[in-house]
C-alpha cells in the first residue's frame, strides 16, 4: 500500500500549495495600497459640528451596516462592521479617513466591503464633522466576530477577477459642477456623489464597475416633476404611488433626515445633469 499513501500525500501537498498560493496572493494585493497623506484637517468639538455629523452619519447610511446604534454588525455573514463610537475613540482621525475615503483599514489592509467610493468626495470638514459626532455617540459593548474574506472572494481576488475597494476609487469621476454659477447645482452635485452613487453608479448613470446593478440611471428624474420627487424622497413612494424593492427603505431611512433645501439641490442638479446628457446624445 506504500504507492496509495504516496499518491495521498502528493494531493494533500498540492492541495496546501494551492491554498498557500490563494492565501498569499490575495494577501500580496490587499497589502499593495499605500495609506494616505495623514488628514489632519482640525477636530471641532462645538454643537454646530456635532450636529453636522449626526446629518451626514444619517443622510450617508452608516446606521445600514454599522447598526442603528452604531455599535456594529456582520454583514453578508463575512464582513465585521465595527463599532463607530469606540473606533472614533480609540482610533486617530487620519485612521479613520483612510478607512472612509481611501479603503485601508487600522491594519493598513486594503477594504473590501466598507463603500469608499461613496464617500471619497466627502470634503475635509465633513469628514472631522463625522468623526467628531461618533466620538460623542454611546460605546455599545458588543461581541462581534472579525469579519474574514470567503476563500472564493480570495481566489477571485489572486486571479485578478476581483478587487478590493482602494483599486476603483480612482473610478468615481470628479465633481464636474464645482465651479457652477448657480450654487444649488453645486450642493445637489455634492450631495448626490456622496449618497446616491452608492448604488446609481459612480458617475449616478448607472455606470459601477461591476456586474447585476440593479438600480437605474437617474437620467430618470427627468420624468419626475419637483413634487413627485420630493414624495419619493420623502416616503420612498416612486411615480404612480409604486412601492420599490430596495429605494422605498432608503429613502425613508435616509433621505426623509434630508431638509427641504438639500432635496431641492438634489433635484435641480439632476435635471441639470440630464439636460446635459441629453444635449450630447
Ligand atoms: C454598505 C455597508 C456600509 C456602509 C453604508 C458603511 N460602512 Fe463602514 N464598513 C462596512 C464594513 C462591512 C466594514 C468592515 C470592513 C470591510 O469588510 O470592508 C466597514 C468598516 C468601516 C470602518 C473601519 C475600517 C477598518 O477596518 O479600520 C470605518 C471607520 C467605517 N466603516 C466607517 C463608516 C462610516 C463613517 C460610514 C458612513 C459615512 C460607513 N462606514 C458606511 C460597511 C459599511
Ligand atoms: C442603497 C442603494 C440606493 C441608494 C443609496 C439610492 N438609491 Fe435610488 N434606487 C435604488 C434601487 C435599487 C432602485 C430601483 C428600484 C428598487 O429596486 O428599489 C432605485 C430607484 C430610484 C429611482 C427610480 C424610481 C422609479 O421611478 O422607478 C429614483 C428617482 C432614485 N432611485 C433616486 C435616488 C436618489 C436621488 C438617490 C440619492 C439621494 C438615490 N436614489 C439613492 C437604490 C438606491
Amino acid at each position: 500500500m506504500k504507492w496509495l499513501a504516496r499518491i495521498v500525500m502528493a494531493v494533500v501537498v498540492v492541495a496546501l500549495a494551492a491554498v498557500g498560493w490563494v492565501y498569499a496572493a490575495s494577501e500580496l494585493h490587499l497589502r499593495s495600497f499605500d495609506r494616505p497623506p495623514p488628514f489632519a484637517y482640525p477636530i471641532a468639538t462645538d454643537p454646530e459640528t456635532i450636529a453636522r455629523g449626526d446629518h451626514l452619519v444619517r443622510t450617508r447610511g452608516c446606521r445600514g451596516c454599522h447598526g442603528d446604534d452604531l455599535g456594529g454588525e456582520i454583514m453578508w455573514g463575512m464582513a465585521s462592521a465595527p463599532d463607530l463610537a469606540a473606533y472614533a475613540r480609540t482610533e486617530s482621525a487620519a485612521t479613520f479617513d483612510a478607512a472612509l475615503r481611501h479603503g485601508i483599514g487600522r491594519d493598513g489592509k486594503a477594504l473590501y466591503s466598507m463603500p469608499s467610493y461613496n464617500f471619497v468626495r466627502l470634503r475635509d470638514e465633513d469628514v472631522a464633522a463625522i468623526f467628531a459626532y461618533l466620538r460623542t455617540q454611546p460605546v455599545v459593548e458588543r461581541d462581534l466576530p472579525a469579519g474574514s474574506l470567503p476563500w472564493s472572494v480570495r481566489l477571485d481576488i489572486a486571479l485578478g477577477d476581483d478587487a478590493a475597494i482602494p483599486a476603483y476609487l480612482d473610478l468615481v469621476p470628479p465633481l464636474r459642477r464645482a465651479e457652477d454659477a448657480n450654487p444649488a447645482i453645486v450642493r445637489g452635485e455634492y450631495i448626490a456623489m456622496t449618497t446616491c452613487n452608492e448604488c446609481h453608479g459612480f458617475g449616478l448613470r448607472a455606470d459601477s464597475p461591476w456586474e447585476g446593478e440593479s438600480a437605474p440611471d437617474l437620467m430618470i428624474v427627468l420624468a419626475y416633476d419637483k413634487d413627485a420627487f420630493q414624495h419619493l424622497m420623502r416616503t420612498g413612494k416612486a411615480l404612480g404611488d409604486r412601492e420599490l424593492n430596495m429605494m422605498s427603505g432608503v429613502a425613508r431611512g435616509r433621505f426623509a433626515h434630508f431638509t427641504d433645501q438639500e432635496v431641492e439641490d438634489v433635484y435641480t442638479f439632476l435635471r441639470d445633469m440630464s439636460a446635459r446628457a441629453s444635449a450630447t446624445q
